[in-house]
């Protein structure tokens, strides 16, 4: 088949068979097919859609694009964990060292930031000497050995999805359920877990606009995941505005690090506890996932999720004094502070207006090449529901100059929506999908 006519079929709308899609993935692979050409395929999938058994083909197909790991014989369960992408989600950070503290190994394979969501691998980067590309052999001992690794997409795990995440990246056709399922999917299914917990986002700062399409992700990756033995369950968490205090990779590690000492943002320590909650009860430690949720409370109280952690940066190389030195994280120049303009009840932080703003002033790339800057982000200071009075701080902008800083300054203030009336704070967990 001819590259110009797979993408013809799916912007004419026709449905891919499993053998179009099986050689797109193999040619995609051994790069056979320009970058050009599959950007123009993914932005059809995402103007067509594709049928829930085009999406399971490829993802089977994108997931057997390298090897599958084996960690049968590492341990009776180990735990993944995958978010669908959000502003200020830090939650991997929290949760795995947490898990693993518990006594249920994770080994995950993470993300860059996708559009105008943050990803693990940047955030991890952010520490000095961490290392985020890890052997497969690697991968496996640490599992074993130390309980956690959280590593980058490698060339022998799912490598179709390497090369599409970073097209989607920046070619806008990272919202589309099917993209984001097999994308999410694949690399769950290469990396070898026996369960995973999604952490579904639903709202502004989501690639799922509503609950609804929330759960239509969470069910489509249920049963791809179901077919090939993987358990999996959702929990859909609200992104109506970003998770914690702080967006920005260097910014968000600290804040991970406040959270497993007990000093972390309510919402935070909420996601992470209700996804860790789910890993326990599915590999059997715990009767309920509520009571998951209470032993990992008392781990983090214990100090021991902290110690984890540390054992965990260290295992790929990272410099631990960073836990107790937060100023050894990189820091920005510049902090510019932004103020109320009136008096009100905060009613909206448009979460995808910030994420943006995040891209925009370096914490995030507009080219696939593109460097980012770890320092840069923003710290909020106020949440949905909480009364403001004029001039009070709402965000510091942590940015490389003045003139970014100024820049982005009215993005930030137009991302806080203030209401004459009272507002309700939004549940964070909105559902459970098993
Ligand atoms: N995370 C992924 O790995 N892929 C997506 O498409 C979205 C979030």
């Amino acid at each position: 088949m001819r590259a110009v006519d797979f993408i013809a079929r799916k912007r004419d709308g026709y449905e891919h068979s499993r053998e179009e899609l099986e050689w797109f993935v193999k040619a995609l692979v051994a790069g056979e097919i320009s970058d050009y050409q599959t950007s123009a395929w993914l932005m059809a999938v995402v103007l067509r859609g594709m049928t829930a058994s085009e999406t399971a083909d490829l993802t089977r197909a994108m997931a057997f694009s390298g090897m599958r790991l084996d960690l049968t014989g590492v341990a009776p369960f180990v735990a993944d964990k995958h978010s669908t992408g959000g502003v200020g989600d830090k939650t991997t950070l929290v949760v795995a060292p947490l898990v693993a503290a518990a006594g249920v190994p994770v080994g995950k394979m993470s993300g860059r930031g996708l559009g105008f969501s943050g990803g693990t691998i940047d955030k991890l980067e952010s520490i000095s000497g961490f290392r985020t590309s890890v052997s497969t052999g690697d991968f496996i001992r640490q599992v074993k050995e130390v309980g956690i690794v959280v590593a980058a997409q490698t060339p022998d795990l799912a490598p179709a999805d390497g090369i599409l995440y970073k097209l989607r990246d920046v070619t806008a056709t990272v919202d589309s359920l099917p993209l984001i399922a097999s994308s999410i999917m694949s690399k769950k299914i290469a990396a070898g877990a026996t369960g995973v917990i999604l952490d579904v986002k639903a709202g502004k700062g989501a690639f799922m606009k509503t609950v609804e399409d929330a759960r239509s992700l969470a069910e489509a990756m249920r049963d791809i995941g179901g077919e090939v033995g993987l358990q999996v369950r959702a929990v859909i968490s609200d992104m109506d505005q970003p998770l914690g205090w702080a967006v920005g990779n260097a910014l968000e590690v600290n804040e991970a690090v406040q959270t497993l000492k007990g000093e972390g943002p309510e919402d935070l320590l909420e996601v992470a506890l209700a996804l860790g909650g789910h890993l326990l009860h599915m590999a059997a430690k715990t009767e309920s996932p509520e009571r998951g949720a209470e032993t990992l409370l008392d781990l983090l109280h214990a100090g021991v999720g902290l110690r984890k952690f540390r054992e965990f940066i260290v295992a790929q190389g990272g410099d631990p004094a960073f836990v107790d030195r937060p100023e050894l994280l990189p820091q920005a120049p510049v902090q510019h502070e932004v103020a109320a303009s009136g008096p009100g009840y905060l009613a909206g932080i448009n979460a995808e207006a910030i994420g943006r703003a995040s891209v925009t002033i370096g914490a995030g790339r507009a080219t696939k090449e593109a460097a980012i800057d770890y320092s840069v982000g923003f710290v909020l200071h106020a949440k949905v529901g909480d009364r403001v009075s004029q001039g009070q701080l709402l965000a510091t902008i942590h940015a490389a100059n003045d003139v970014s800083a100024r820049e982005i300054e009215s993005a930030i203030r137009a991302a806080f929506q203030l209401s004459n009336s009272p507002q309700t704070r939004p549940p964070t967990i909105r559902e459970i999908v098993t």
